[in-house]
């Protein structure tokens, strides 16, 4: 066990903004840090750091807690191995309580998978420069390529010696478990039920999560005989999934945050000869294509990518549409390629670091101008294939969830394409409000967990009610809730708030509304500023849907007034005190004219005069009161 006395020196030293910043792009915001949430797939940043009170909390799936609590969720660590975590972090020296000394069998499963390849690296490394095999094949083969011993330390290359059982021999002798050997995929299990090694005379690269350890591997062979498989990569296990590890992220991160962007290569010597040549914001999709976590994984740290292909990559073309994924994660993309018969490793090796560079700035292409050059070179003069490549061009433009970005793509490619600007944004916003249903229906049979206590009964919905006012309220939540307030005599407080606060003696009559009022007072009360995809994600399907319609509404609006002026204003933002107040006493006049309309009908009703007369009372009072907001939507506000 850890002593007590170590958990309070480590906790001293921690800064908990320093080590989650590590994992999330942090903006200050405030006393407290934001950003998009590590656990959920979010656009808009509703994970926050409170440095005050040590605490992180995580609005998109509800996490929250220490410093200790992040990394025990986002690395799978036991708790001791958080603590350890940081220690080395930190430089503390750890003291541990003799009677429990870890105890490999007592370590969790993915724990003792970890221990098993980390155990593994250090092996193929010592084998690698220790070894007479390992330095005549193995180190003379990685000095060859140019790697430095720095670059081979760092990335912790290894070799794995020629032999059937080299590895899982040391490894039995050392307590390893057959079990973990095996599930790690190190070794592989004969017939007779005996291991032997997966990797044998091979140069190893240790593929490390985005934590820094060891989960995986990826062998190369040095012989030529084209019958055996120039990589052997380790297969899937609980703590390898290829699909969620981008090769050398572990040691890029840094530099893609202050860079703010990302290069991507293909191989693991692309990583390492760019990153040898200073250039360290650089990742490889190793052997796979590209795949949705790993672009999510990229944008932690930044939304931008420039991939850089082999100039001879065949499959450019078909590696097209797979990257339209990356703009639909809101991300921008580039594309470089390099000249036939070089890759980024051969390129930065012959050009050095400047020249390196320099190709890159000189012949980096946005992915849309890209991919519309290659198709259109295609297609050539055939009108009908010209066709279909104006659609394919704007479904990759749909995808761009920035609608600014996207009309600016448009102009480009309506240039590109010689075809009118217009016909290209009327064929956009068809497939938009396409998506946008069908992004909807999505999100409602998806199934989001949420915190038990937003989990609410499904409100009935009212057949009645013309409910158009109070959705009026609602939109105007949605657009402006979160913009500053700056009208002579009421400033420093955001519409959001403000239109809550106003609306206080307000009750909403359809359910829907009623519910999404409730939700929205009850985070400005929690002092967050709800948006638009806390709305569009939250579990009540009628929550969803109006908001959904809602935001439909408004993307019709924006962009029909983009086509007309070719800029963004609809007049209703021209005079937002006008529209804010017209909408809140518009709603109480409703409500006022409704009170009248009750009181009207229960006169009617023969009372005794007592009653009568509270009644009128109570009508001339309400009267009073409707008076006085027609007079000021009359005067101040509006007709
Ligand atoms: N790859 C793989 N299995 C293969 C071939 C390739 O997993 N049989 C993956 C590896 O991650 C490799 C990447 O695809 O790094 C790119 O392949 P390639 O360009 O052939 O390998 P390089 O790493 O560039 O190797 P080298 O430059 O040493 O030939
Ligand atoms: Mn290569």
């Amino acid at each position: 066990m850890i002593q007590k006395s170590t958990i309070d020196r480590i906790m001293e030293a921690t800064d908990i903004v320093e080590v989650i910043g590590e994992f999330v792009q942090l903006k200050k915001r405030g006393a407290n840090y934001v950003g998009l949430s590590p656990f959920a797939n979010e656009r808009t940043p509703s994970f926050t750091v409170s440095p005050a009170k040590g605490i992180f909390k995580d609005f998109s799936s509800g996490k929250g807690g220490s410093v200790v609590t992040f990394l025990m969720e986002l690395e799978k660590f036991s708790y001791p191995e958080a603590l350890k975590w940081l220690a080395k972090k930190y430089g503390i020296e750890v003291e541990e309580t003799v009677e429990a000394v870890e105890n490999r069998e007592e370590e969790n499963h993915r724990e003792s998978l970890m221990i098993v390849t980390g155990y593994a690296a250090k092996f193929f490394h010592e084998a690698l420069l220790e070894t007479e095999e390992g330095k005549s094949i193995g180190l003379s083969y990685f000095k060859e390529r140019g790697f430095t011993s720095d670059t081979i330390t760092k990335f912790e290359l290894g070799y794995s010696p020629d032999q059937w059982e080299a590895f899982t021999g040391r490894a039995l002798q050392d307590g390893y478990q057959q079990e973990f050997l095996e599930e790690s995929g190190l070794s592989v299990k004969r017939d007779n039920g005996s291991l032997y090694d997966r990797y044998r005379g091979r140069v190893m690269f240790p593929i490390h999560s985005f934590t820094g350890r060891v989960i995986a591997f990826g062998g190369r062979t040095l012989k030529s005989d084209k019958n055996v498989p120039k990589y052997v990569n380790s297969p899937e296990s609980e703590i390898y999934h290829k699909s969620n590890v981008l090769y050398g992220l572990y040691f890029a991160k840094k530099a893609i945050r202050e860079e703010d962007n990302c290069f991507l290569v293909e191989g693991y010597a692309d990583v390492l000869s760019v990153h040898q040549a200073g250039i360290e914001n650089v990742v490889a999709s190793s052997g796979t294509s590209l795949t949705v976590e790993q672009i999510r994984l990229i944008g932690r740290f930044t939304k931008n990518i420039t991939i850089l292909y082999d100039g001879d990559a065949a499959g450019i073309k078909a590696s097209l549409r797979g990257l339209d994924m990356i703009l639909e994660e809101g991300l921008n993309v580039k594309v470089v390629l390099f000249p036939d018969g070089h890759d980024p490793d051969s390129y930065v090796r012959t050009f050095g670091t400047n020249g390196f560079k320099k190709h890159i700035e000189d012949n980096k292409k946005d992915f849309i101008l890209y991919k519309t050059d290659i198709l259109l070179k295609e297609a050539g003069t055939d009108p009908i294939k010209k066709a279909d490549v104006i659609r394919e061009i704007v479904e990759s433009v749909a995808k761009i969830p920035d609608s600014i970005k996207a009309s600016v793509f448009i102009k480009e490619c309506s240039y590109l394409l010689q075809i009118d600007e217009r016909a290209l944004l009327s064929e956009l916003n068809k497939m938009r409000l396409a998506k946008a249903k069908k992004d909807s229906q999505q999100m409602i049979s998806r199934h989001v967990p949420v915190d038990e206590t937003l989990l609410e009964e499904p409100p009935v919905r009212e057949a009645k009610d013309d409910a158009s006012q109070e959705k009026e309220i609602i939109r105007l939540l949605l657009l402006y809730g979160n913009r500053v307030i700056d009208w002579d005599g009421i400033a420093n407080t955001y519409i959001g708030p403000f239109m809550i606060a106003e609306l206080s003696d307000v009750e909403f009559e359809n359910s829907t509304c009623k519910s999404f009022i409730d939700i929205y007072r009850k985070e400005v009360e929690n002092g967050v500023l709800p948006e638009e995809q806390h709305f569009i994600h939250y579990p009540d399907k009628e929550i969803v849907d109006l908001t959904v319609t809602l935001i439909a509404t408004k993307y019709t609006l924006s962009e029909n007034w983009y086509e007309m002026h070719k800029i963004l204003v609809p007049d209703e933002q021209v005079n937002m005190k006008a529209t804010i107040l017209g909408a809140i006493f518009h709603l109480k006049k409703q409500k006022v004219g409704k009170i009248l309309e009750t009181l009207r009908s229960e006169l009617q009703k023969t009372l005794g005069e007592a009653d009568q007369e509270i009644l009128l009372n109570q009508y001339m009072h309400m009267k009073r009161v409707e008076k006085t907001i027609s007079d000021y939507l009359g005067s101040v506000i509006l007709k």
